[in-house]
């Protein structure tokens, strides 16, 4: 593939794979070959939005797979499906990009990562909060040295009430592998290992609780009660790296808190320099860095403007590397270590001590 100059794409899964859609056809060296979904409905309703013609449309992901037209797929599926829907399209011999994350468990995480080295093909996760400009900003900085060593960080997502309920497969453990803490809490473990240079974990400590889905509670859309509910609506970690950093971190589909709230927010600790990122819907968001000026505390808060969606970006780079070659920024490595970190709270919780979380 590398030093083609276009690159044929799918989408499989048009849930919040529209976004992918949108990527795929604005990427000037991409061509949107096919949109997939087994809701009929739903698929008509993309493709007539986003004008993909109706021999684009299939309802069998098998077809597209097997597909000689097609080089490239995303993955938008319900978690448990990313395992055997992303080793056949290696077998088929796609790039593929996941959605977050990667997938359900460890181990399926792992034999997806096995599929694509022995393919020889390009595994990205779809980790598109990395790409606000705010995280872009601080990820420069980060790279410049600007924090020194970074030894602790603080991260999360908390939500007043937003249990997803509109695929049921959400609050299944068998088939999301997780609630909250895989499901929002990846993001932002992603982005607090992001900035601090993805440090090799090695123990940690945490918790998990289901306090509202099992009554019904704090879900979205309101009036759909999931029919089971067998995971996490919060969860708590600190996790210890093998550098000596540390990392506090939360997530939470549902807590008593600001009504409507939904925040997400990643603090840096440096020696040189500290950092700020914090998005509230709909009160705004902020970011800042902390450092010496002279012999003066002081904060610099930078102008950033972006009318980009961190989706669009993240399908732009996946679709570079698959044309240069190049390793992506975000490979399916990084969506492992997420799933290690996210197992070992399972664990932590389960045990009520901290636990080991090596490869
Ligand atoms: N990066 C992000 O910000 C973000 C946001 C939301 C969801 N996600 C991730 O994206 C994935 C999908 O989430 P969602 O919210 O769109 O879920 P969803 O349940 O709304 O959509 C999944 C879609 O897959 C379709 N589908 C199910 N089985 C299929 C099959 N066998 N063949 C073809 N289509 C099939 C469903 O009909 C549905 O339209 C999940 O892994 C989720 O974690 C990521």
């Amino acid at each position: 593939m590398a030093g083609e100059s276009k690159l044929r794409a799918a989408v499989i899964g048009v849930g919040v794979g529209w976004n992918h859609i949108e990527g795929y056809q604005t990427h000037p060296q991409c061509e949107l070959a096919a949109i997939c979904d087994i809701n009929e409905a739903l698929l008509h309703e993309r493709g007539e939005r986003f004008n993909v013609p109706p021999e684009r449309r299939f309802t069998d992901y098998r077809h597209v797979l097997a597909s000689k037209e097609i080089d490239a797929v995303s993955i938008a599926l319900p978690n448990w499906l990313h395992e055997p829907v992303a080793i056949e399209a290696f077998q088929h011999g796609k790039h593929v990009l996941m959605e977050k994350p990667l997938a359900h468990s460890v181990e399926a995480g792992e034999r997806i990562i096995e599929a694509a080295k022995a393919a020889g093909k390009t595994l990205m996760v779809c980790y598109n909060h990395r790409y606000r400009p705010e995280i872009v900003w601080l990820k420069r900085l980060a790279r410049a040295g600007e924090f020194g060593h970074i030894y602790a960080a603080k991260a999360g997502w908390l939500r007043e009430g937003w249990i997803p309920t509109h695929g049921a497969w959400f609050t299944q453990k068998e088939r999301a592998g997780g609630g909250a803490l895989i499901d929002l809490g990846v993001h932002v473990l992603d982005l607090a290992l992001w900035l601090m240079g993805y440090p090799q974990p090695i123990s940690v400590s945490g918790a998990a609780f289901a306090e509202f889905g099992q009554r019904g509670q704090k879900t979205k859309p309101r009036h759909l009660k999931p029919e089971r509910f067998d995971v996490d609506d919060s969860g708590f970690g600190f996790v210890r790296f093998a550098d000596g950093a540390v990392l506090q971190f939360e997530s939470a589909w549902a807590t008593h808190r600001e009504p409507q709230q939904d925040a997400y927010y990643v603090r840096l600790f440096g020696s040189e320099a500290g950092a700020n990122f914090y998005s509230a819907a709909p009160n705004g968001e902020t970011v800042a860095l902390f450092k010496y000026v002279g012999d003066q505390p002081a904060a610099i808060l930078p102008r950033l403007q972006s009318n980009v969606s961190g989706h669009r970006l993240a399908v732009h780079h996946f679709v570079d590397c698959c044309l240069s070659g190049q390793t992506p920024e975000s490979p399916g490595e990084h969506g492992l270590i997420g799933l290690r970190i996210i197992d070992a709270i399972y664990r932590s919780a389960a045990e009520r001590r901290e636990v080991r979380c090596e490869a």
